[in-house]
């Protein structure tokens, strides 16, 4: 499917039932094209006019409903609220990073971007200011002096870096005098912050509560069959991140 094609798909789930019937159809935009799929679920949603609607989720490559898991772990870890508290998210450029970000600003906290590059960095701070209109800081991730610099008033740590690939040494994490929160998304050996085990869920490691990839899986799952289930519910529901975080809250 590209935005040209998926036009026809829509009217094909529109036109083929009464209005009251609709929602017994819904629409999943999915794929490992993250971009990709953004601009299918744009076309789907255009399509849409008056009564004539299907619900629709876009969640491709599962990074909707991982960095609603990782917000719901921040969350937890946090008392419930973010609001004013300072996160980093590591590899915040890539899809996952850029929506745990997302979400974490539109929690109300002030959130510190990091990427291998100063300039895809500062590029995603824009973005998510205009956004959400949050306090967003850009920083380059390449050393523990800058690590450290740009994580030292962080109580919570997102690491959202590529599959095997290290981002956040422990000899970094274990002098933040901030920190309480680490969370991981990087199931694949070796894990994105060192001395967090992918099983880790809730899981005290020292003065530090720590959430390894499949902790944060187990509840992205439970995330995913809810919106699912949402669907077919009405025939009007559009799931994109800040929706999926809802359902995970509600949860
Ligand atoms: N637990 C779950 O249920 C679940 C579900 C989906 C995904 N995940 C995991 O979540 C993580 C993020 O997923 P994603 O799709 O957003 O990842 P991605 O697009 O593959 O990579 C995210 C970012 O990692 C950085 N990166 C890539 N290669 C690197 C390298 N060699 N060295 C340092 N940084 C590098 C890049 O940022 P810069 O170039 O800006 O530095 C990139 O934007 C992955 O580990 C994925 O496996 C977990």
């Amino acid at each position: 499917m590209t935005p040209a094609t998926v036009r026809d798909l829509v009217y094909g789930a529109l036109f083929t039932r009464a209005p009251a019937e609709m929602e017994a159809t819904a629409i999943f935009v999915g794929g490992s094209d993250v971009v990709a799929g953004e601009a299918v679920f744009e076309a789907v949603k255009a399509t849409f006019f008056g009564p004539f609607k299907v619900s629709v989720i876009f969640d491709a490559n599962g990074a909707n409903t991982t960095a609603a898991a990782a917000a719901l772990a921040a969350l937890q870890s946090m008392g419930g609220s973010l609001q004013g508290v300072s996160a980093g998210v590591l590899a915040a450029t890539g899809p996952v990073g850029h929506r745990a970000a997302r979400l974490l600003c539109r929690l109300g906290a002030k959130v510190a971007v990091g990427s291998r590059s100063l300039d895809r960095a500062r590029g995603l701070a824009d973005t998510l200011r205009q956004s959400t209109g949050g306090a967003v800081t850009p920083f380059a991730a390449i050393g523990e002096a800058e690590l450290t610099e740009a994580l030292k008033d962080s109580s919570v740590i997102i690491s959202a870096g590529a599959a095997g690939i290290p981002l956040l040494p422990a000899s970094v994490w274990s002098n933040l005098p901030a920190l309480t929160t680490l969370i991981d998304l990087n199931a694949v050996p070796p894990l994105g912050i060192e001395g967090v085990e992918a099983a880790d869920k809730n899981t005290v490691r020292g003065t530090v509560r720590t959430w390894g990839a499949l902790g944060v899986g187990g509840t992205k799952m439970k995330i995913h069959k809810k919106a699912i289930q949402e669907l077919f519910v009405t025939n009007d529901k559009v799931l994109d991140a800040e929706q999926v975080l809802e359902l995970g809250r509600s949860l």
